[in-house]
């Protein structure tokens, strides 16, 4: 048996907080909704449908992780957020043109009454968005404070218990981490003089953890991916998660790519292209951001391929990601692969994949998941990075010593196994040994 980790039981309400209530969060909220009403199943979600073997497979001991751990539930949830447009999440849900008009009446009253509280936004940060719901403050640390404020009133007004927040706002433009990143006194310091270093993201994340909150960020942003806010979280007894939602096209890449290693097929160009209309797609059209993205959906397959591992395989693999706005698609993007593996003796094969997915649809339950995953782990205390929920991004953060892991299924795995072991079940390994005596 692994050690019985102690986990505060979920009593009360559960506030998720969410910058940027567009696309992804309107279709999780509205879809919360409708799911509480019966209307349909939280299908994607892991934490509602997903199942996790305990013991012996002969003991078919396979509960829900829902009855298995203890999570919030739907029904405790509450949402909140803020945006630069002042749309309440139904008005801002027809406009997203994810979910259709039906379903979204069926739940207007509830979800029309959820309106952004205003943002903290900079335009150089986001190139292609302009709006007017914002606070004007002096300096970013003056922003930050008021987040804080935004925060504790949230909770007081809503009678909270826990808060969770996830970063559901645009992409901002490709920064690195500069020394104003590297302590906490260097990062409020920069944040006093304004420092271009400081994206609108990492105030909020700043502020999260003052607040005692949560962070996930759900964009390929560096947001919470710097020493400063590690050190922080970890001071505070804060989790953080990060980031980029893993959906779409990088979702089909780690369940591929592990297949082709797996069977030791050799890889001798990945071509990825997408077109979308959304929001975040006209975000994307701009250079700097789409750089952001680009980074965070390269880095993929040489993790997962190990080309030092195997050089005869993987070495000299070309890998191209284009992303291309195209409005009529709105939410709904086509994603073209052209795949060029090699097999016994080198034979050269093909393989396309066009899928047509649904953004926004595939978004949604991960932000679900997460909300609930991330109250669990602060109220189990664990703090700092979340590596345990790598399978949620397409860039999973991890402490500076180790890779990445984006192979999807070994990212499971490790989800899985962290529940088992906070509730003192056997770690599974699939070794069989019921072959020795
Ligand atoms: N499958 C997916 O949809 C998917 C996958 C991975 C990552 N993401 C990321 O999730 C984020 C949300 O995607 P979306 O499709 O909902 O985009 P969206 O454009 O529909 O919504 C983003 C919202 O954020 C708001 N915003 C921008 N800057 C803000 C700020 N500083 N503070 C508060 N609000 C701000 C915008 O006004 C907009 O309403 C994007 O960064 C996207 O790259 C989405």
């Amino acid at each position: 048996m692994e050690q019985n980790i102690s986990i505060e039981k979920p009593k009360g309400k559960l506030g998720v907080l969410m910058p940027g209530l567009g696309a992804v969060a309107t279709t999780f909220i509205a879809g919360v909704s409708a799911i509480k009403k019966g209307f349909s199943k939280p299908i994607g979600s892991l934490t509602q449908m997903g199942t996790i073997r305990l013991g012996k497979r002969a003991d078919k001991r396979v509960p829900k992780i829902k009855d298995f751990i203890e999570l919030a539930k739907l029904d405790d949830l509450v949402f909140g957020g803020w945006d630069i447009f002042s749309d309440n999440v139904y008005e801002a849900a027809l406009n997203a043109g994810v979910l259709n008009k039906d379903l979204l009446d069926s739940v207007r009253e509830e979800i029309e009454e959820i309106k952004p509280m205003k943002a903290v936004f900079d335009k150089n940060y986001v190139k292609k968005l302009d709006g007017d719901h914002v606070k004007k403050a002096d300096t970013k640390y003056d922003y930050a404070q008021m987040l804080i404020e935004d925060i504790h009133n949230f909770k007081a007004d809503n009678n909270l218990d826990r808060l969770v927040m996830v970063w559901c706002a645009s992409t901002e433009v490709f920064i690195t981490t500069d020394p104003v990143h590297d302590t906490v006194e260097s990062l409020e310091k920069a944040m006093k003089e304004n420092h271009p270093a400081i994206a609108p993201s990492m105030i909020y994340a700043y502020a999260s953890i003052m607040a005692g909150v949560p962070f996930a960020n759900g964009a390929p942003n560096l947001t919470v991916d710097i020493p400063a806010i590690s050190e922080l979280a970890g001071k505070k007894g804060i989790p953080i998660a990060g980031k980029d939602f893993k959906t779409g096209q990088t979702l089909i890449k780690t369940i591929l790519a592990p297949g082709f290693k797996a069977r030791l097929l050799g890889l001798n160009g990945w071509f990825s292209t997408n077109i979308l209309g959304n929001r975040d797609g006209e975000v994307l059209d701009d250079p700097d951001a789409f750089k952001t993205k680009e980074e965070s959906k390269l880095s993929v397959l040489e993790h997962i391929l190990q080309p030092e591992i195997y050089p005869d395989l993987y070495e000299k693999f070309y890998h191209k990601v284009r992303i291309n706005y195209y409005p009529p698609r709105r939410d709904n993007k086509e994603g073209w692969d052209n795949i060029d593996i090699f097999g016994w003796l080198g034979y050269p094969m093909q393989i396309k994949v066009d899928f047509l997915c649904r953004d926004s649809i595939l978004a949604a339950p991960l932000v679900l998941d997460l909300a609930i995953f991330m109250d669990l782990a602060q109220r189990s205390n664990m703090k700092g990075i979340q590596e345990w929920l790598s399978f949620y991004f397409k860039s999973p953060m991890c402490a500076p010593e180790l890779y990445p892991e984006h192979d999807l299924f070994i990212q499971l795995m490790k989800l899985k196994n962290t529940l088992r072991n906070l509730k003192g079940e056997d770690l599974i390994t699939h070794l069989g040994l019921e072959y020795y005596d």
